[in-house]
């Protein structure tokens, strides 16, 4: 069933801007190919999606950008209704401006609403790569560089290009480093959050400084690729009590956890290629009760699915390092 775009709950950015509640993400996890997600996304504007989730990195930017394009010309939208958001891939670090003009290119958007530093750091791996995938020129974070790429897109504000910046996979400390030094304050961080993985602490700091928190793999990304997937790791939505609440409104775990993402406050951004519509009227039909919110809030487990190995520096001890758990950012020389 469609859901009539203007009755999608909107929250308002420090920008100013009015966006959905809810997104749609547009990462085929290594397993669903530019065209079925193209397709997903082009029944996601006609069931009433109005936000999309892009990436450089995601290989399928030209595809949704046909979708995009014949939604303009059919008629469907106009540009202005849409919020794009893409991100420069950590290979492009150096060179914003041209990942940013061919994203907006393949996305044929005129320009992008927000653009992401997908990960605060340059290190890249090659697309479909394994979990012992290593890059050697991979290194720890550095104040002086991240500050670099994000004066680029700051320019890109300045020229036009993008409307507004966003940030991702970012830590606290590392936050600190930087948050005093922007010139244009970004308007949205993209993390990992699902109800297993609340991170708190981050979404607390994040709202304390009026920065969006965009919830990354609300649904727990069954799909996920294989290098992410972990034995020890957590299926949120085969949680008990998880699953308990589900079966009382007698739908799938996934739109309790959207529910409960959108009711917490963070914009949620679920990929689905079957499930899409369901996912968008989770926004618009009845919300959880307050006992139901405070339970999903005791299922916290620390249960990170991105661990993100693949981006360690030669030397990092393990994927910790990414994330700076004793409040100060590993290995970094220019705090
Ligand atoms: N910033 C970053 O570093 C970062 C990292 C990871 C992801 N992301 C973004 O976040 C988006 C979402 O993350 P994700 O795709 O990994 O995970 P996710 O949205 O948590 O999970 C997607 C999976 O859930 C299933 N699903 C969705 N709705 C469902 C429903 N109502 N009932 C049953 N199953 C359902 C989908 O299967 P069906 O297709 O069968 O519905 C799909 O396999 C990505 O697409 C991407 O845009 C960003």
């Amino acid at each position: 069933m469609a859901v009539e775009a203007s009755k999608v709950p909107q929250i308002t950015l420090n920008t100013g801007d009015k966006v959905p509640c809810i997104g749609m993400g547009t990462f085929g996890s290594d397993r669903f190919d530019a065209k079925q997600v193209s397709e997903a996304v082009a029944g996601g504007i006609r069931a009433g999606y109005r936000m999309f989730d892009c990436a450089a990195c995601y290989g399928n930017e030209k595809e949704i950008g046909e979708v995009f394009q014949a939604a303009f010309d059919e008629g469907i939208v106009e540009r202005k209704d849409l919020y794009i958001m893409t991100k420069v891939w950590n290979d492009m670090h150096r060179e914003v401006e041209k990942s940013c003009r061919k994203s907006i290119a393949d996305l044929r958007c005129d320009y992008i609403d927000l653009f992401y530093i997908h990960w605060p750091f340059p290190n890249y791996h090659a697309p479909h790569c394994d979990v012992d995938s290593r890059n050697p020129d991979s290194r720890p974070f550095s104040v002086k560089e991240f500050m670099d790429t994000y004066r680029q897109c700051e320019a890109l504000v300045d020229k036009g290009l993008i409307r507004h910046i966003g940030i991702s996979n970012m830590t606290i400390p590392k936050l600190n480093a930087v948050i005093g030094q922007f010139r244009i304050k970004p308007a949205a961080c993209e993390l990992e959050l699902h109800p297993c993985f609340q991170q708190q602490e981050i979404f607390d700091y994040l709202r304390a400084h009026d920065i969006q928190p965009v919830g990354y793999m609300p649904i727990g990304s069954p799909q996920r690729p294989e290098r992410d997937m972990e034995p020890e790791d957590i299926a949120d939505m085969q949680v008990p009590e998880f699953a308990a609440i589900a079966d009382k409104y007698g739908v799938h775990p996934a739109i309790i956890a959207l529910k409960w993402a959108m009711q917490r406050g963070q914009i949620p951004i679920p990929f689905s290629i079957h499930n899409y519509e369901a996912n968008l009227e989770a926004a618009v039909t009845e919300p959880l009760t307050e006992e139901e919110m405070n339970i999903i809030a005791t299922l916290e487990k620390n249960n990170r699915l991105v661990k993100g190995q693949v981006f360690l520096w030669p030397g990092a001890d393990d994927w910790h390092a990414l994330w700076d758990e004793d409040g100060v950012i590993v290995d970094c020389t220019d705090a």
